[in-house]
């Protein structure tokens, strides 16, 4: 049978103490409504609603790809909520999964587990429940004599004996659409809160005789909402282990766990080794046998097999195999490095190719420029790239060598197997296979040392700066 999903995410999530939506707040890398999306995808949800309203349009700009967005323009409950969906559902009569924005740990694996009870229990409604040490703040679970559930109360409407009850709504359910939208749209705000509960719907099913079952969540932490940052950061840790553990089972070496952090979807290839303090994120794809970190910090990177990368960081770039990068290398957006490159201790790159074999090895900015293979970058080289308004390229051939200290004013190309002397302000192009030299002569003065001396009876050496 079809099944759809929506997601509840309208809240403006109060104790998050932000301007922005509470379920656009990133955990690992991935706003957490986007976790929530993947997770009923997963589960096999085709079609996807999400219900938007604090903050909905820059909730909707996340997932309008994924998911058909409604909104909900007055947060009036969480049974209003749901409700916002029915025109989108107009004519499915399949199982709708719904589930809350702010769970970003809940796995495919439980909400399967959660559908597939509802099917085998032929259920109008199931909820998905927990038992908790502390359950305060939750809906509780209220189940008769014989076990079977009657109704949800929320925790300002429980009395005592209600809230001494540990199995709490998760907030995630199976409904057959079938009749779901008549009962929703006849539930009362007649309670503590003056709300539209959601969680009305389970007693109503009771009433009119229609099954309503419980799944127990397998993994407590997989239901915890986030509410304020310290659950955000708790979440946070928890993605962060399950992200790292799938790594280190797929071969990959980690050699601190507490001090690594890798986004969710990052991609790292078998015996590749991140040592400690490391971050790969965003859209990072890591080959094998490579070597990341210490004090390393990727966004957005493709890395190819066998690469070195210490002490340095990289941005939206690409690292063919076997380079070598660091320490202290500072890569910029839109660079790529072809195999085997060298880039060494106090370069920074922006938007530079740079060839096979190439060696930029220590104390250089190259900004804007396309430079060819077996090239040399001396020490010191800088691509003059900006003059004051616009930025300019700089073009060096094959099999050039870049004296130390050569400024590179671009526009500019200096040809294949050129060369430009150490302190060479190069301005015009250099011919391949020519020498560019532009300095002023060495003239060396015979005894000024001696005569100066006899001349001020100071010290020269002093003045010479010794
Ligand atoms: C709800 C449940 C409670 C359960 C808890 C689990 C109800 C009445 N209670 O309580 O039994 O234990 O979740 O976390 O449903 N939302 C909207 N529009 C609204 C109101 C809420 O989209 O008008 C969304 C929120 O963005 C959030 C979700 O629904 O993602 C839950 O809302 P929240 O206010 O956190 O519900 P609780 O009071 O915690
Ligand atoms: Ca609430």
């Amino acid at each position: 049978m079809a099944l759809a999903a929506v997601i509840l995410a309208a809240g403006k999530g109060t104790r998050m103490k932000s301007q922005r939506p509470k379920v656009v707040h990133e955990v690992c890398g991935r706003p957490m409504v986007e976790h929530v999306l993947r997770a009923v995808r997963g589960a096999g949800a085709q079609e996807i609603i999400t219900v938007v309203g604090f903050g909905g349009e820059q909730v909707a700009a996340l997932v309008r790809e994924q998911s058909r967005v409604v909104f909900q323009r007055e947060q009036l409950g969480t049974a209003h909520a749901l409700l916002q969906a029915k025109e989108a559902l107009a004519g499915f009569d399949g199982d709708i999964l719904v589930v809350c924005g702010d769970t970003p740990l809940i796995t495919p694996e439980t909400l399967h587990l959660l559908v597939s009870v509802h099917k085998r229990e032929c259920a109008a409604a199931t909820v998905l429940t927990a038992r908790l040490d502390d359950p305060t703040g939750y809906g509780r679970v209220i189940r008769d004599a014989s076990g079977r559930v009657r109704r949800i109360v929320e925790q300002k409407d429980a009395g005592a004996d209600e809230l001494a009850v540990n199995e709490i709504n998760t907030g995630m359910y199976c409904f057959a659409a079938q009749g779901l939208f008549e009962t929703l749209a006849a539930v009362k705000p007649e309670n503590a809160q003056g709300e539209y509960y959601l969680t009305d719907v389970i007693e109503a099913c009771v009433r009119a005789g229609r099954p309503v079952a419980a799944c127990p969540a397998p993994r407590v932490e997989e239901i915890r909402g986030i509410n304020d940052r310290r659950q955000l950061a708790g979440a946070e840790k928890i993605l962060r282990r399950r992200i790292l553990d799938d790594l280190m089972l797929a071969g990959v070496t980690i050699v601190d766990p507490a001090t690594t952090f890798v986004d969710a979807g990052v991609e790292v290839g078998p015996d590749t080794i991140i040592y400690p303090f490391t971050f790969i994120e965003g859209r990072s794809v890591i080959g094998g046998g490579c070597r990341i970190g210490p004090g390393t910090q990727l966004v957005d990177v493709k890395v190819g097999d066998g690469a070195r990368i210490w002490n340095s960081i990289v941005c939206d770039s690409e690292i063919e195999a076997q380079c070598q990068i660091g320490p202290f290398a500072y890569i910029r957006p839109g660079c790529r490095l072809e195999r085997g490159v060298k880039v060494g201790d106090f370069v920074e790159l922006k938007k530079a190719v740079i060839g096979e074999g190439s060696k930029v090895p220590h104390l250089s900015y190259v900004g804007d420029a396309a430079v060819g293979r077996g090239v040399n970058i001396g020490a010191g080289t800088i691509t003059c790239n900006y003059d004051g308004r616009k930025k300019w390229p700089t073009e060096i051939g094959d099999g050039a060598f870049i004296g130390s200290n050569t400024n590179l004013v671009a526009p500019v190309k200096v040809g294949a197997g050129a060369v430009t002397g150490a302190g060479s302000t190069i301005t015009r192009d250099v011919p391949p296979g020519a020498l560019g030299v532009a300095r002023g002569h060495q003239r060396n003065i015979e005894k000024w040392a001696e005569r100066k001396k006899s001349a001020t009876g100071d010290s020269a050496g002093k003045m010479a700066g010794e």
